[in-house]
């Protein structure tokens, strides 16, 4: 698969440097030529190229920059799947929504067309490289319209070392938001660090797992 990741900073390059195992990478920037200095050797192009020619879009910028950065793809995002990884933070980082909106539902209204996905926001970027703090892999919560894109990104987030959890529907983006502030607070504001993620435990086994396990299986 191609993926685009749209931004070149910590989440991108992490994101980057754990999917470029099994993909192929290529980086959306504001500007290409500075932003190779940022990531030596990957291929970074502009923000429509990235996103023309890519099967899957990362979209890995400020919340705030969200808008311009989707207008910026001139609708090549449309019919794709679009990863929304946003904490939707304000211009003094606070929490710019309420509950009756999620930042995933207003990106998904300005990227019409594409299939818009809530992924990986409650991961810290230096824990995304590994997907794991210890040997706990790291619960992404995943929430989405579209059951086919929904299930590609969790089969990425299970590439990348992770445990996707599904939340259901986009709209339940507005749960998983605040769960991502959550742990920017205490990362930061209770100064716990970012060595810190979300392990879910007692959750049934992804389908995957469970299927590669059942007994009806023939053993490995
Ligand atoms: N850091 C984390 O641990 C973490 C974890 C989960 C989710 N997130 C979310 O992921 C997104 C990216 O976070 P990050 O930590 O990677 O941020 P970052 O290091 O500041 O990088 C953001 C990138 O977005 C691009 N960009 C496009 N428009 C921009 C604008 N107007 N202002 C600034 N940058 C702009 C820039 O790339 P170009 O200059 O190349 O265009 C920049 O490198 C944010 O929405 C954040 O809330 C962050």
């Amino acid at each position: 698969m191609k993926i685009a990741i749209i931004g070149t900073g910590n989440v991108a390059k992490s994101i980057g440097e754990s999917v470029s195992k099994n993909n192929e990478v290529v980086y959306g920037s504001r500007n290409p030529e500075e932003a190779k200095q940022k990531i030596p050797g990957a291929n970074i192009t502009t923000i429509e190229e990235a996103a023309k020619s890519a099967d899957m879009i990362v979209l890995a910028v400020p919340y705030l920059a969200a808008k311009e950065a989707i207008h910026e793809m001139k609708k090549a995002e449309e019919g794709k799947i679009l990863i929304d990884v946003t904490n939707p933070l304000g211009k003094d980082s606070r929490w710019e929504k309420g509950f009756s909106e999620s930042g995933a539902e207003e990106i998904s209204k300005h990227a019409k067309g594409a299939k818009v996905v809530k992924a990986f926001n409650t991961i810290f970027a230096e824990n995304m490289k590994s997907g794991q703090l210890g040997s706990n892999k790291l619960t992404t919560f995943i929430a989405g319209d579209d059951e086919d894109a929904k299930a590609k990104v969790m089969e990425l987030a299970r590439s990348m070392n992770m445990e996707p959890v599904d939340v259901g529907p986009l709209e339940k983006a507005r749960y998983i938001e605040p769960a991502g502030l959550l742990l920017i607070e205490l990362g930061y504001g209770k100064k716990l660090g970012t060595g810190i993620g979300i392990n879910l435990v007692g959750a049934p086994q992804a389908p995957a797992q469970a299927e590669a396990q059942s007994p009806e299986q023939p053993q490995q």
